[in-house]
């Protein structure tokens, strides 16, 4: 088989390797996916601006993310049941990014628990947090975040009711898989995953199974997301969880100018600009095409981060040009999560780095750092 040369390789051979149910879980949107199609439509909508005759030696991506160095302004975003795309994937991807130079978010949702992505690296990742009703239990959460020496916290606010993803309720999706007909077959057709999924002990939700009180239905996302998560989060929350924490904090899910103030406000670090990958508000604008506006009304309060549709290393620079501080992709590093295991993820981030690289220096920049609007020829949205 050749190399992968572009996100869209490694999604063909994630196809291939992960079961149908866990490569749909990544690969949907909610509802239409409108959204999630307009978060990658729109990149292409942005247009740079061509320079020659200008030196391209030296050239540096280096930069960083609420003050923590990044060898480039991009980091794993956090994806529950990374871990179904491959055996121990949190662990395997937490380690690619340590190795890259990258931070690595791991999801309240994950399968590999926040200790066991501890007890793998030595430098120290990100945890994102999902609130739910039993708020001893998210105090617990934080402090074993605190414990495994977490350097930033990342609160999620556009997910305390799920959007519907058909392909997860036609697929019966469970973390584990159940012992029916139709995951049989699905799970059949896929050995290696099954050989590889064998050896580890790691197939439920790690960060809380026997953490939870009440736990009925776990296995089913969508109902344990319908019984546990609060419907009522609200600013106040965000200021008791910034206190708890006590360490770098950033909100993630802001599309909207007021929402951006507020969150500036709030006293947080950084937010993320995102719409959940196109997962929750079906119609929804996409994340680059409402990056302008934030940047404009926060851009000088607050860090701006954004996430949702990139799939190259131009994409990054687009985003980066029109004001964000870092990025972050999710499906690209599970497509290779799935398609490879953490070499997958490496070639993930390899080849964004290239394109980010030579599409600077065919920009005209040397330095991310210098990279801004002049790169940008016209935004088309
Ligand atoms: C399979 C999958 C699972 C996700 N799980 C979470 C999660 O547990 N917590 C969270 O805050 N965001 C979650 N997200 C959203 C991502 O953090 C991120 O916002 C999104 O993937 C960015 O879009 P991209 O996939 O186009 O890069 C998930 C996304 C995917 C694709």
């Amino acid at each position: 088989m050749s190399k992968p040369l572009t996100i869209a390789d490694l999604k063909t051979r994630a196809r291939r390797r992960v079961p149908k149910m866990f490569f749909d879980y990544a690969d949907s949107g909610s509802w239409t996916e409108g959204t999630y199609r307009a978060n990658e439509e729109d990149f292409a909508k942005v247009k740079l601006r061509q320079r020659v005759l200008v030196d391209m030696t030296n050239r540096s991506l280096a930069t960083t993310m609420v003050g923590q160095e990044a060898s480039m302004p991009v980091a794993l975003a956090p994806t529950g049941l990374c871990g179904m795309q491959h055996a121990d994937g949190e662990m395997l991807a937490a380690k690619a990014a340590e190795e890259f130079g990258v931070p690595f978010t791991l999801s309240t949702m994950s399968i590999c628990s926040i200790e066991d992505v501890a007890s793998v690296t030595s430098k120290p990742f990100w945890f994102q947090l999902y609130v739910m009703k039993d708020r001893d239990f998210i105090n617990n959460l934080i402090d074993r975040a605190k414990a495994a020496n977490c350097s930033a916290l990342m609160l999620t606010l556009d997910l305390q009711i799920l959007g519907q993803r058909h392909k997860d309720l036609r697929n019966g999706l469970s973390a584990p898989p159940k012992w029916t007909v139709h995951h049989g077959i699905q799970l059949a057709t896929k050995p290696f995953w099954c050989m590889d999924m064998l050896r580890t002990k790691r197939r439920g939700f790690g960060n809380i199974v026997g953490h939870a009180k009440n736990v009925s239905d776990l296995s089913s996302l969508s109902s344990w997301t319908a019984e546990q998560f609060d419907p009522q989060l609200s600013w106040k929350d965000v200021a008791w969880i910034k206190e708890r924490w006590g360490g770098k904090l950033i909100l993630k899910g802001i599309l909207d100018e007021e929402d951006a103030r507020a969150a500036a406000d709030s006293g947080a670090d950084a937010i993320v600009v995102s719409n959940h990958g196109g997962r929750q508000l079906d119609g929804a604008l996409s994340s680059i095409s409402m990056l302008p506006r934030i940047v404009e009304a926060v851009g000088d309060k607050i860090e701006v981060h954004l996430d949702g549709g990139i799939r190259s290393g131009q994409d990054v620079l687009k985003a980066v040009a029109l004001g964000a501080r870092g990025t972050y992709i999710g499906r690209p590093y599970l497509y290779g999560l799935g398609a490879m295991g953490k070499p997958g993820v490496t070639t993930a981030l390899e080849i964004i780095r290239k394109e980010m690289d030579i599409t600077m220096a065919l920009c005209g920049k040397r330095d991310i750092q210098t990279v801004d609007r002049s790169v940008i020829a016209e935004v088309g949205f």
